[in-house]
């Protein structure tokens, strides 16, 4: 018989306590962040699951690598080693080291959009958003429509909507089109993955029209993972290679290391355009820093070199999707709301469907993730009416499962702590804003309990 269980690929050489509170000591810490869970400080936090973003353990080969950081300011052989490896996974001509997404994002961006142009994305994270208004433009989310309903099962949900695109395209202009992206996984839509036959069609679009196609590549591995899972003819595939086919159809991407690169800091921006890149790397030195070494020491650019390898070990792979998909499927057999299937790096509550007598006018995201602090000293996130304002689709409370940082029975304790507060939804009471910052306002906002 052979053997099933998927364990943790990896045994533990350095460990970081974690603190336990008393529940007195959370509803202080609670008060004093006005409910809301990014004002905590992160030791009176037991597991943490605000994010996956940094958040991740490196393995012995990373912290050997740290040691050969090459802290050159020009020629950096650190820099060397990270294009060799990024050209080979991703393919690009011009590898662009950043300290982290956003950086790449804001060159990208700025380099190629003016105002009254528009990008389509399958869906923007906030800072690609964020970035694209920045550079004058409009970024427009065309998801399927699968990916907009919590229950829905489609594999991949985080498919762009290719006639939505053609008639985007057809009614603005493809003048007004600089560049198509695809998030891959999709964050914002659940962490759901974007299939090679739904890039192979947009990319038939772009050409149709001339318009460059990126890829915002966070979450690529695992991404990579779910195709070989999931879609014809892929399954004999490895990770790396279905990577490499995928990146094939585009033109460039922006990547944060913090997630598959499996570091705590930095990113990188490709491009296969000679002027594009010599444009980029001007923009870069003005802000980021020398173009081999992008805002970042060399022993960041040596971690992320060893852990765009590692994260493409399909050992690693198999047990991260399954220990996203574990905590997901034991909550939801006992009748928890969730996007389903789980995402690749995170579960989202749908904490409308958790919490159906609070409005989303009274936040019932924000309310059950304090509520998941409250009973068992658990940080999660809000993605809804808080984040978004009036114009969010969905409440959902997301649970971001660091890389490699906690075990089966941590995601166990998880488990217990969320069934325990959905036996006593009813209780849980809305909240009101008490103060709003006029951008961002989600890192900041204070709220009153309406209870
Ligand atoms: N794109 C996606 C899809 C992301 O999820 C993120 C970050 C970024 C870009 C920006 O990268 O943080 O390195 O500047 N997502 C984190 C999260 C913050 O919690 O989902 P960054």
């Amino acid at each position: 018989m052979a053997i099933k269980t998927i364990i943790e690929p990896f045994k533990i050489k350095s460990v970081e306590p974690i603190r336990w509170t008393t529940r007195k000591e959370r509803e202080q810490q609670l008060r004093s962040a006005h409910n809301n869970l990014f004002l905590l400080p992160a030791d009176e936090v037991l597991i943490d699951l605000l994010t996956d973003s940094g958040t991740g353990a490196m393995s012995t080969w990373q912290w050997g690598a740290l040691m050969e950081g090459d802290e050159s300011y020009a020629g950096s052989r650190s820099f060397e080693r990270l294009r060799r490896i990024v050209q080979d996974i991703f393919g690009y001509k011009h590898v662009i080291p950043t300290h982290q997404g956003r950086a790449a994002e804001r060159i990208l961006f700025g380099v190629m959009c003016k105002k009254g142009d528009v990008v389509p994305n399958n869906t923007h994270f906030d800072t690609t958003r964020a970035n694209v208004e920045f550079a004058g433009a409009e970024a427009l989310d065309l998801p399927i429509a699968e990916g907009l309903q919590p229950a829905s099962p489609y594999p991949f949900k985080g498919n762009m909507d290719i006639d939505a695109l053609e008639q985007l395209i057809e009614r603005v202009g493809a003048g007004r089109v600089p560049l198509v992206m695809l998030t891959i996984t999709n964050n914002s839509g659940g962490g759901q993955p974007v299939s090679m036959a739904n890039a192979r069609a947009v990319r038939a679009v772009c050409q149709r029209h001339r318009i460059p196609l990126y890829f915002d590549a966070c979450r690529f591995a695992e991404n990579s993972y779910f195709i070989k899972r999931r879609e014809e003819g892929y399954s004999a595939r490895a990770a790396k290679s279905i990577a490499q086919e995928m990146f094939a159809l585009g033109d460039g991407c922006t990547m944060s290391a913090k997630k598959d690169g499996l570091a705590n800091i930095g990113g990188f921006l490709c491009t296969n355009d000679d002027a594009l890149a010599q444009q980029e790397k001007n923009l870069l030195v003005l802000t980021e820093g020398y173009p081999t070494y992008g805002g970042l020491a060399g022993r960041d650019l040596e971690a992320i070199a060893v852990g765009l390898e590692e994260v493409l070990h399909e050992d690693y792979l198999s047990y991260r999707l399954a220990s996203t998909a574990y905590l997901g499927q034991h909550i939801s057999r006992a009748g928890v709301p969730i996007v389903q299937p789980p995402g690749g790096h995170a579960i989202y509550i749908d904490a409308r469907a958790f919490l159906p007598h609070v409005p989303p006018r009274e936040f019932p995201g924000v309310a059950l993730a304090a509520e998941l602090y409250l009973e068992g000293g658990i940080r999660t996130v809000e993605i809804g009416t808080l984040m978004f304002g009036d114009s969010a689709k969905m409440d959902l409370v997301r649970l971001a499962i660091p890389r490699r940082v906690y075990t089966q029975s941590h995601i166990d304790y998880v488990i217990e702590v969320i069934l325990e507060v959905w036996s006593r939804k009813e209780q849980i009471r809305g909240l009101r804003l008490t103060y709003e910052a006029p951008f961002l306002r989600h890192f900041t906002a204070r709220f009153e309990s309406l209870g």
